[in-house]
């Protein structure tokens, strides 16, 4: 969406993965402080959003949406306000329905009067989710009013509050028959490619094999959502806090390098507080988890200008190449093993798309943070099991020593 937001791909925290309709006002702001101590806010992760279940069951007598009174008790706009001033950036959910997916009042009809509610409390990104089929209220003919005419009407209305608010589809494209990414780009800043992600390794697995072919319609403005990132959060191991299914680090490194290759919004779907703040029931993020977040390197790619999104070179038997091409024409490779066995995984420089070159090639590994040369553009590495060794490729030669 042409509305200067976005220009590479959004990076925050969304509460629904970890807490379902439970966040609190609480938990946001011991969620913004982490993000603050954490170094999160300053790698770039900037918007904290609150899905599902913010709201009363019914609006005022003006129409207006209402915060969950328990849940919120000193409001949205005081909210906002606080992590505001923490550098951080806030945002809320809502549908283009008479209701949202668990049944509180969509804006459907409402949006001019929900965009300005929200800009009057500070909002500034809104996730705009799509559950029509489960809608009680769903009247004869609305199934006739196409997605894209509803989001585009929040888009407007958004629009004419004057305040930047990024915009955010969700929905379930194969379930829903919708193709979001045909026309997203003119409508939002980011657009759900697929159904919800649990925290599996099997949800990153499937990704690779059914997602790969909309790269073309991602870029400066409008990206491909893979939905909450799972590196880190145990609570939504597939969705039955199974601890045998929560991601390894191996392959919280293959769902953090497949992310950067695809241009994806980097939204954590963890628990993001210190252990303290989040008690015993709580899940919250090791320092291992959290390295993964803040790699530095890895953001970079995911944040590259150019905003090109990666495509797959060979997808076979489990050992996958991918390759994103650079602002500075350096291209990121990454060599991901989704097979339970360690492998070699081999490409090479032309197949990457990198120009011939003579004198070599610089293979920088973001997450061993190390260096080779490859002379004669072999790029290849031995990949541990779920694991992915993301190299940054660059085509310049090799670094003398002037002195
Ligand atoms: C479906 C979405 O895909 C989820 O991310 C979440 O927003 C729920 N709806 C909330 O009801």
């Amino acid at each position: 969406l042409d509305n200067d937001l976005a220009r590479t791909p959004p990076m925050g925290w969304n509460s629904w993965n970890t807490f379902g309709c439970n966040a609190t006002e609480q938990i946001v702001k011991d969620t913004a402080d982490f993000m603050v101590s954490s170094g999160m806010r300053d790698a770039g992760y900037q918007y904290l959003t609150i899905d599902d279940c913010w709201m009363e069951r019914s609006r005022d007598s003006e129409g207006r949406l209402v915060p969950d009174a328990a849940k919120y008790p000193h409001g949205l706009g005081e909210l906002a306000a606080y992590v505001h001033g923490k550098g951080l950036k806030f945002g809320v959910y809502e549908s283009p329905t008479y209701h949202t997916c668990q049944g509180f009042p969509g804006s459907l009809g409402h949006e001019q009067k929900d965009a300005d509610t929200f800009a009057s409390w500070g909002v500034d990104f809104l996730k705009y989710d799509n559950c029509t089929a489960s809608d009680p209220d769903q009247r004869p003919g609305d199934e006739k009013l196409p997605l894209e005419a509803r989001d585009s009407t929040m888009r407007d209305a958004l629009e004419r509050t004057g305040r930047p608010i990024v915009f955010s589809l969700s929905l379930q494209p194969a379930a829903q028959g919708e193709s979001p990414w045909e026309w997203g780009k003119s409508v939002a800043n980011m657009w759900r490619i697929d159904g919800d992600r649990d925290a599996s390794f099997d949800g990153l697995r499937r990704l690779i094999h059914t997602d790969l072919d909309k790269a073309k319609w991602a870029g400066p403005g409008g990206w491909n959502d893979i939905d909450m990132l799972g590196t880190g959060n145990y609570a939504y191991a597939s969705g039955s806090n199974d601890p045998s299914k929560r991601l390894t680090y191996d392959q919280e490194k293959s769902e953090l390098s497949v992310a950067a290759v695809l241009a994806a919004p980097l939204i954590s779907g963890a628990d993001l507080r210190t252990p303290a703040a989040s008690g015993s029931s709580g899940f919250p993020i090791s320092d291992q988890d959290l390295s993964v977040y803040l790699n530095k390197d890895v953001i970079a790619v995911n944040q590259d200008s150019r905003g090109e999104q990666g495509t797959a070179v060979t997808t076979g038997n489990g050992l996958n190449v991918l390759r994103r091409p650079l602002a500075n024409g350096d291209v990121a490779v990454a060599l991901f093993n989704e097979t339970s066995s360690q492998a070699v995984i081999s490409t090479t420089a032309a197949a990457v798309g990198l120009p011939a070159n003579s004198t070599g090639y610089h293979l920088n590994d973001l997450w061993a943070h190390s260096s080779q040369v490859s002379t004669d553009g072999t790029i290849s590495a031995t990949v541990p099991a779920g694991g992915t060794v993301l190299y940054r490729v660059s085509p310049r030669p090799p670094a003398t020593n002037a002195g």
